[in-house]
């Protein structure tokens, strides 16, 4: 039976790690200690699992001694973005094995920090890049795996966020460059790590360009330019169409879709966190990232890919395509369940074009239940009861592939800020 402890009890930490932990894997796992610098979320935790009632808990500063008292063999890092270095680092120097959420840490800096700090220690990293284990992404890996699409040359992925989940990243802390790595590192580390893991290259050079088109103060839907308003209690709330798109005009607190990323902030837990309200004003002056990027991305053995994002769009999902020397594969998400007013399939398909003779074939891929395309369950499974001996291919990511994701992330923003200048992964990380 190994022991965890978790570092942030964060929304995605109590319904993710801690609720599975104490439930569906408590025959493999012991949930022995919790840490967060807002002892306020000691209680979320309480009301949200009963179970925990019993956890002891320990604040940012108690690390060590939450070591020394409840020896775990694993630590879970579950707090916001920029505090992930810190524990992972802390972690291996007491030899635990370290899961992390993504991204791994918030810049290249941290990450090459991290490297050092395992290969210095017993530990070893993972990182919980949950978007590999959806089943289609996992066919994806096999397709390219299988030679079908002959040598990858070029690959398209075009990523859409709509109005509503997109909007939500500028709410919360994930706006701030300094706390998430901005969005090109804390929300598109997924992206990155994708196409490093379907292509099975290393990236080397990134061009990009970014803009923030949509928030912020000069977001062209922003109602007047005041800062520090909140959702709940905004005077102009009705005039701006980001909110009135989801929401009823008599309360701010009830209806609108279903998205995890803003869920505490209608639920019974609806608090003030410690300095901090998950529904800040998206057009707030503070708020300096880039909603919009294009990228060109070329791999060590030639695979050239063009990338794009957007936080701001009507529907949501992505659209892939992998060309290759054999053929082509192509494939649409639509996020489910869908928050758009139009029919969009119910079933996501691949298509596998050969480049001579032979006719198009659409696989159909079995989807599993769950958060993120079925992809949380799966990556659950070989978290706590360890990968699937049968695989072929490795699908749990360590800091290794962590760094490259973060890597290419910082070279996209730093990119798009310096104009499109080109950044070469192994200048900003070094040989790894
Ligand atoms: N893989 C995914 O699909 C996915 C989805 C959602 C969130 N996440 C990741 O999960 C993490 C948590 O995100 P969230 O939106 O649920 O966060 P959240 O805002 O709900 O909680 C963040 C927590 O971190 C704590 N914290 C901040 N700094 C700390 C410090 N120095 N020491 C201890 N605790 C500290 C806060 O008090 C808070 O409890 C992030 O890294 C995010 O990127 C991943």
């Amino acid at each position: 039976m190994k022991r965890y402890a978790v570092a942030g009890i964060s929304n995605r930490a109590i319904g993710m790690f801690i609720k599975p932990l104490v439930r569906e894997f408590a025959d493999v796992g012991e949930l022995v200690a919790v840490l967060d610098k807002d002892a306020l979320r000691f209680q979320v935790l309480k009301d949200a699992e009963p179970k925990c009632a019993d956890v002891p808990t320990y604040l940012d500063h108690e690390f060590d001694k939450m070591i020394a008292e409840t020896k775990p063999d694993v630590l879970i890092v579950v707090t916001t973005d920029v505090a992930h270095a810190q524990y992972i680092i802390a972690g291996l120097r007491k030899d635990l094995d370290v899961i992390t959420e993504k991204p791994m840490t918030i810049n290249v800096e941290q990450a090459k920090a991290v490297l050092e700090a395992e290969k210095k220690s017993n530990g070893k990293v993972t990182v919980t890049f949950n978007y590999r284990y959806p089943a289609v992404h996992q066919k994806v890996k096999e397709i390219v795996l299988s030679g079908r699409l002959g040598r990858i040359t070029h690959v398209d992925l075009n990523w859409y966020l709509d109005s509503y989940h997109g909007a939500s990243y500028f709410k919360r802390w994930n706006r701030i460059r300094d706390i998430s790595g901005g969005l090109s590192i804390h929300k598109a580390s997924h992206h990155f790590d994708l196409l490093n893991w379907w292509i099975g290259q290393d990236p080397v050079e990134v061009f990009a360009y970014g803009a923030l088109n949509y928030y912020g103060a000069d977001g062209p839907m922003n109602p007047e330019k005041v800062d520090g308003r909140h959702c709940a209690t905004c005077s102009v709330r009705e005039k701006n169409p980001y909110e009135m798109r989801w929401k009823p005009r008599y309360n701010p607190k009830i209806g609108g879709p279903k998205d995890d990323h803003l869920g505490s902030v209608r639920s019974k837990q609806t608090k003030e966190y410690t300095g901090y309200s998950p529904d800040a004003c998206i057009f707030d002056s503070e708020i300096k990232i880039e909603d919009t990027y294009v990228a060109n991305i070329l791999y060590d053995k030639g695979v050239m890919v063009a990338y794009s994002s957007n936080w701001s769009l009507p529907f949501e999902g992505y659209r892939l395509a992998i060309n290759g020397t054999l053929g082509r594969l192509e494939t649409q998400e639509w996020h489910s369940p869908p928050r758009v007013p139009f029919a969009i399939p119910s079933q996501q398909d691949i298509d596998v074009f050969p480049l001579f003779g032979g006719a198009k074939e659409t696989i159909c891929v079995l989807h599993g239940e769950g958060g993120h395309g079925g992809g949380d369950p799966l990556i659950l499974e070989d978290i706590f009861l360890g990968p699937k001996p049968e695989r072929k291919y490795e699908l749990i990511a360590g800091a290794r592939a962590g760094a490259m994701a973060v890597a290419v992330g910082e070279a996209v923003w730093k990119s798009a800020v310096a104009g499109g200048k080109k950044y070469r992964i192994a200048d900003l990380l070094g040989e790894v």
